[in-house]
């Protein structure tokens, strides 16, 4: 060393030492400038990786980073929960350990397409807690490096237990709700059936009672012609059947028994069409589809629903003889029947009323308005009316079925229900219907 020491004399001058003095300060000013920026470096790393630590540390789903080799590199606080294991330990495991045994084979799978094909898989898999196991919904994707290599997997794992719970929960009070609905759809069936057979039995009532009236003039006259052909065979004298013949009042049973039998017959009659109605309802209900008279139908549906039960409410018909419709009879009547009991229930409380009905036909639509004397319908009634379980009728008294099941059987007849005010007060429904069948199901 002694030796290769330069010496003042020698080999340096004295520029030359300022010069290396010069250079030495460069130095270590400059060197002291790298170490102020390492430093802020140093402190925006340890920022960025407090944040990523927070980041990671919040999330709820389960993180692991694994390298080439399916061992963990790098995890979140969520994996630490879920396993009970600290993350120190988590480091470095192989990551098919953290699995149940049986989900094992259809990780490494999935790991091993997610690197080949450098593409995100998905799965469901069973993570092993420290008390039971949990089931995540998996995305698997390639861990790539700045020059675009595959270097690992990253594993994000969302816990589908809750989800399925809540799924399983919705779908339980979906069924019931479904169940419920149901059961108000039968009800409101059984209500309607209720007022149909009432209706009914109140129309058959009339003949019935002009049938047994009948019969029983029949009876009497039956008696006393009896009596007098006893004395006739008994071979009594004229003068006594003379007699007889007035008292018995033959004369007079005599003239009254063709009257008493043409009552009886059209009573019976009477009967006979209300049956026929009633079978043809039931036949053309039942989903077949076929040609059925709109006005006998709307007729039949007033008399049940109107003449039957609210003597106070007139019902004026304009209407052709006959409209063929074709299509499911029985359904249309139903329909008719709601909007007119309606009609009779907005005029409740009035002293008396008028349901204005009128048919007509354009080229291939029959059309059905049914207008009555109520108070109309409100704006938000309007908006909501064929909306199942819309009522604005006290409980008991209607369900909010009778628009929504009528709509949907004009639907299904590719019809228009339509409803509006009238500018005279109340409101007016309008039923309109292909007269060809051209329907399906309902579109929902
Ligand atoms: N002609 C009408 N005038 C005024 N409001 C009406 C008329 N028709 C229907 N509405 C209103 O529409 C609502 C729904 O009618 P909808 O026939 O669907 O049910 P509802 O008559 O209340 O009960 P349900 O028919 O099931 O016995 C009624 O509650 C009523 O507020
Ligand atoms: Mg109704």
């Amino acid at each position: 060393m002694a030796d290769t020491q330069p010496t003042a004399d020698s080999s340096f001058t004295d520029g030359a030492w300022i010069d290396v003095i010069r250079k030495m300060d460069e130095t270590y000013s400059e060197l002291l400038k790298y170490q102020v920026e390492l430093e802020e470096k140093n402190s925006a790393l340890e920022a960025m990786r407090a944040f990523m630590e927070s980041v990671l540390g919040s999330m709820t789903d389960v993180l692991i980073a694994c390298n080439l080799s399916n061992r963990i590199v790098q995890t979140n606080a969520a994996l630490v929960r879920q396993t009970g294991t600290p993350a120190s330990k988590l480091i470095g495991m192989l990551v098919a350990d953290l699995f149940i045994e049986t989900d094992r084979e259809r990780l490494s799978n999935m790991l091993f397409a997610a690197a080949a094909n450098a593409k995100t898989q998905r799965l469901e898999l069973s993570i092993q807690g420290s008390n039971s196991a949990e089931l995540l919904d998996i995305h698997a994707a390639p861990r790539i490096d700045p020059r675009g290599r595959v270097v690992g997997i990253v594993l994000i794992g969302r816990p589908v237990g809750e989800l399925r719970r809540a799924y399983l929960e919705l779908n339980n009070a979906h069924g019931t709700l479904v169940r419920t609905q149901e059961q108000l759809v039968h009800s409101e069936k059984m209500a309607s059936l209720g007022r149909l057979v009432s209706g009914v039995a109140h129309e058959i009532n009339n003949p019935i009672s002009f049938v047994y009236g009948n019969a029983h003039a029949l009876e009497r006259y039956v008696g006393r012609l009896e009596a007098y052909f006893d004395k006739v065979q008994a071979g009594a004298p004229r003068e006594e059947l003379i007699e007889a013949r007035q008292t018995l009042k033959i004369d007079r049973a005599v003239a009254n028994l063709r009257s008493a039998v043409a009552g009886a017959l059209e009573g019976a009659e009477r009967v006979r069409d209300i049956v026929e109605s009633l079978r043809r309802f039931s036949a053309e209900g039942n989903g077949e589809t076929q040609l059925f008279d709109l006005v006998a139908i709307t007729r039949t549906a007033l008399t049940w629903v109107v003449k039957a039960h609210e003597p106070r409410i007139h019902v004026a018909v304009t209407a052709p003889e006959k409209l063929l419709v074709e299509g499911r009879g029985g359904h249309i009547q139903q329909v008719v029947m709601n909007v007119i009991q309606n009609a009779c229930d907005s005029m409740e409380g009035k002293e008396s009323g008028e349901i204005a009905v009128e048919i007509t036909a354009t080229q291939d639509e029959a059309i059905l308005r049914i207008a009555d004397e109520g108070p109309g319908i409100s704006p938000e009634a309007l908006l909501k009316l064929f909306d199942p379980f819309f009522t604005t009728k006290p409980v008991g008294k209607g369900m909010g079925l009778g628009l929504s099941i009528s709509y949907k059987i004009v639907k299904e007849h590719r019809g228009m229900l339509t409803a509006v005010n009238k500018s005279s007060g109340g409101a007016m429904f309008e039923i309109r219907l292909p007269l060809s069948w051209q329907g399906g199901e309902a579109e929902r």
